[in-house]
């Protein structure tokens, strides 16, 4: 390891996260990255990566994008005021224009914010504020963010669990079963129901086809804020510009982040309707009741507002519609009948890879609990440190561990396809059956506990 390496990792270790650092080194993820462009990444001895995660959805548009360098840099060139409470913001104001635009102006009201999290937070604080009640529903596996508020609807109790109490009134139903749902919102009459249209960190899933119309009228009969958190599935990810337009059906309120400020810049937003908007902060007294200094600040809006510009290409959305189609198939074809490949599904350029023993392979029958629990343990994380040394970049779903979760910017090419897809296939191959996959994964763990956890 060269020493500008040997410095960075040190340095963020001592002052950033020595448990990351630590966990890098455990599982074999030693690389510095030190340049992106487009859909590749390089590490410090010059190596070249495939993207397929693009900073978990950021970067729809590609790293570093030249047409938004341009923007920033006219931007910068009029000198405007970076933050500003005093007036109205004519960056914040072109902002919410285009964002309201993209909804046919059905929400044309936005709370601009910085994270994910803070977005959906500042959803939860309106449906509440607008309708006077307290509970949340929500969907098990289903991920918001990680500040207090937002935990309290998280799909998982790992990661809920160190952080309790948080809000009270909180349920969660299983994703996609209208009947939970419906029996939810009589019991426990919430202020909103928050939900992904296509569950990403969850392991893509999508839901069964009338779900979401059918949820948006149970929410009106129960008086319920319908959310759609489309943080990652929002602006192009599956080949439509939000998720939510597979059927047609607009929610409440409608939480973008992360492509918004294409990986370079932090921007989310909650859109909503005038109507609901004046219900919850309508009045002068009210108007203070959410905000934060960064919110709505000119850099950002200035590059959201570049970002919508560009993925309103429909040869960008074609292409994340088409690609997203191709990667699905080819790696059907490629590792479908693998027999630790359970599925393989997805939306435009989400895609997912389930790991697993199939049901009903004697394999299964024989030894379904191990099998179980390596998958759900290790498959995901050793597929994606294999991966990494065939020079590809891919983490699994956060919240399901055993799903292959593949990301990339919207701009892949299909030979960039082919590539992903026969990487994934060439380590498959490899290693046709858990046990062995098992067997590698604690030799390699072995080696690095051996090796202190070294960075390589
Ligand atoms: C659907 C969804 N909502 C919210 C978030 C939280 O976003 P952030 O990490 O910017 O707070 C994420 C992050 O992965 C997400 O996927």
């Amino acid at each position: 390891m060269n020493d500008p390496d040997r410095a960075i990792i040190e340095r963020f270790g001592r002052h950033i996260s020595p448990s990351f650092v630590r966990l890098l080194g455990v599982l074999g993820y030693g690389r510095v990255f030190t340049r992106a462009e487009d859909v590749w990444l390089w590490d410090s001895k010059g190596r070249r990566y495939l993207d397929a995660l693009a900073g978990f959805g950021s970067a729809n548009l590609g790293h570093n994008p030249p047409a938004l360098f341009e923007a920033i840099r006219a931007h910068l060139s009029r000198d405007l005021p970076g933050i500003l409470h005093v007036g109205p913001s004519s960056s914040a104001a072109v902002l919410g224009e285009a964002l309201s635009a993209l909804t046919g102006d059905a929400l044309d009201v936005s709370m601009l914010a910085l994270s994910g999290a803070e977005a959906v937070d500042s959803a939860m604080k309106l449906a509440r504020a607008a309708t006077g009640r307290r509970g949340f529903v929500s969907c098990e596996g289903g991920y918001h963010g990680l500040d207090l508020g937002v935990l309290s609807i998280m799909g998982t109790g790992r990661i809920r669990a160190p952080f309790e109490p948080l809000l009270e009134h909180c349920a969660r139903v299983r994703f996609g079963d209208i009947d939970a749902l419906d029996a939810a919102l009589r019991k426990h009459k919430p202020a909103a129901f928050v939900i992904e249209p296509v569950m990403a960190e969850g392991g893509a899933e999508i839901p069964a086809p009338g779900y979401l119309a059918a949820a948006k009228s149970l929410c009106q009969k129960s008086g319920a804020v319908l959310v759609f958190d489309e943080v990652q599935t929002g602006l192009g990810r599956t080949g439509r510009m939000f998720a939510h337009q597979r059927e047609g059906v607009v929610p409440d309120v409608l939480v973008l982040g992360k492509a918004l400020g294409a990986g370079l810049v932090p921007m989310s937003a909650a859109l909503t309707s005038r109507a609901l908007h004046e219900r919850a902060f309508g009045t002068m007294d009210r108007f203070d009741l959410h905000g934060s200094t960064y919110a709505g600040y000119a850099l950002g809006c200035a590059v959201a507002v570049e970002v919508i510009a560009r993925t309103q290409n429909q040869a960008l959305l074609d292409n994340a519609r088409d690609r997203g189609a191709s990667l699905r198939d080819k790696l059907r074809a490629r590792v479908g009948s693998h027999p630790m490949v359970r599925d393989v599904r997805g939306d435009g350029l989400l895609v997912a890879v389930e790991l697993g023993a199939k049901p009903d392979t004697l394999l299964r029958r024989l030894t379904a609990a191990a099998v179980d629990a390596v998958s759900e343990k290790v498959l995901g994380q050793w597929l994606c440190v294999r991966l990494l040394e065939h020079n590809v970049v891919a983490q699994p779903a956060t919240q399901k561990w055993n799903v292959l979760k593949l990301t990339p910017p919207l701009t892949i090419t299909e030979a960039a396809v082919d590539t992903l897809v026969e990487s994934v296939g060439a380590i498959l191959d490899a290693y046709p059956d858990p046990v062995r996959v098992l067997r590698d994964a604690a030799v390699r763990v072995t080696e690095q506990w051996r090796a202190k956890g070294a960075f390589r």
